[in-house]
């Protein structure tokens, strides 16, 4: 498609995109009156207005039915979260034993690590990309040090080559074949939260395994936001956040998969409570641990329903969509945004590098852009004329179009004001 930097073409997209009517499911922050353009979806989304409801049934039947509500509740409190199964499986392409709901997001990576992380003395290292998110590197420096290995020997970070923003899929490969025979697990975010670049998450998975490893995925930016085939890659564990691309809430609870094939292995190790225990025998109050056959075997606590519940009003609007439509505007919406960003370049004589992949098939909803000769201050002004992005050092903006709320005249409003923000200085 031939876009225009235009008002009426951008309106004229609006119009065309089945998704359009969902802007007005959501509550955006104003700035002078006008509700912002929100880019910041990456991080947190925006509050659903269908969400409230979901909180108020809880919160009433805790004040009508108290402890009655575990059993007696609109949606039970006991079992609340197998409502998620369906929904949360076709998000991330799983069958629905695969998925369960639990804890947050680094939390969960270490109780999996629990599982999948087993070091010997011959076979010990993690190979994680570079730059991972800083709660992965700490994640990995503990889970090492708790093994008896120190971070320099046991934590194999592939690097981007020289003078690239991006980390090639053949350098992962390459990695994972060095390392070999001393390789435990691969553990990578399926989308770099700095960059944007998606990972070729099958063919990375397939190599790990090669090398007789587990794999498993960070997908914090990748859940609701990418297409995910978790099943059929036979990733053996992920875990993502729900606040992002899900718009549950600050901090909310984190989503799991575990493969089916290992459901049934008695020699993996896990950490366990309760919540994980035989669901028709939990109130027994056995003394013996008899894991769920699932991923729900690996929860250990009852759960926060209160938490769930904004989760479950996202999960349900994620089903009424369905990935592939989101997708098709995320692509179609973050080419436009590239567009915006080049032409407002070409005026303003400016120098922006978009250091996300511009290939489609390696980036999702997120252009990162190092604005060269450019500073805070520019930033500042479009924070304060309602674009809400966020800063990452040394002066890189990301912006995430998140296809479910954001417009194309967003977009073409957004180049309008940070050309002003340029050329007026
Ligand atoms: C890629 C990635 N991993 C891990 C985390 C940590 O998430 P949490 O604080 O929910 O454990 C984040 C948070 O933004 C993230 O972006």
């Amino acid at each position: 498609m031939i876009f225009e930097n235009t008002k009426a073409f951008a309106q004229q997209l609006d119009s065309r995109d089945s998704l359009n009517k969902y802007r007005n499911e959501f509550h955006f922050p104003k700035v002078n009156d006008k509700e912002v353009i929100y880019f910041t979806g990456n991080s947190l989304g925006l509050q659903p207005k269908r969400t409230k409801a979901y909180v108020d049934e809880i919160m009433n039947d805790w004040a009508n039915l108290a402890v009655e509500g575990h059993f007696y509740a609109g949606k039970p409190w006991w079992d609340y979260q197998e409502r998620f199964a369906n929904p949360l499986s076709k998000i991330v392409g799983a069958k629905p034993s695969e998925v369960t709901v639990m804890n947050t997001l680094t939390v969960n990576l270490h109780l999996l690590m629990v599982s999948f992380y087993r070091p010997t003395k011959n076979r010990f290292k993690i190979i994680c990309e570079k730059k991972a998110f800083p709660s992965d590197q700490y994640m990995f420096q503990s889970q090492v040090h708790f093994h008896g290995f120190k971070s320099e020997e046991a934590i194999v970070e592939v690097k981007r080559r020289e003078g690239e923003h991006n980390i090639r899929t053949e350098d992962v490969l390459a990695k994972i074949k060095e390392v070999g025979d001393e390789l435990a697990l691969v553990l990578i975010g399926g989308v770099n939260y700095y960059t944007g670049q998606v990972f070729d998450m099958k063919t990375i998975t397939a190599a790990g395994h090669e090398a007789g490893a587990y794999v498993g995925w960070d997908l914090a930016h990748a859940a609701g936001n990418v297409k995910l085939e978790l099943h059929d890659w036979n990733v053996d564990f992920a875990a993502w956040c729900s606040y992002k691309y899900m718009n549950s809430g600050p901090g909310n609870a984190s989503g799991c998969f575990v493969h089916e094939k290992h459901h049934t292995n008695p020699d993996l190790p896990r950490f366990a409570g309760w919540w994980g225990h035989n669901k028709e025998r939990r109130f027994k109050m056995e003394p013996t641990f008899d894991p769920i056959q699932g991923a729900d075997g690996w929860q250990i606590s009852n759960l926060p329903v209160l938490s769930l519940a904004p989760y479950l009003a996202s999960v349900e609007m994620f089903a009424e969509i369905g990935m592939d439509a989101l997708i098709e505007k995320r692509d179609r919406i973050t080419a436009y945004l590239e567009f915006i960003l080049r032409e407002i370049d070409k005026e303003v004589k400016g120098n922006f590098e978009i250091i996300t992949p511009s290939n489609p098939s390696e980036r999702a909803c997120q252009l990162s852009v190092f604005l060269h000769g450019e500073g805070r201050s520019l930033f500042d002004y479009l924070m304060k004329n309602g674009v809400v992005i966020d800063w990452r050092e040394p002066n890189v903006i990301r912006l995430a179009p998140v296809p479910l709320y954001c417009s194309f005249e967003d977009m073409y409003n957004f180049g309008q004001i940070l050309k002003r923000g340029i050329l007026g200085k």
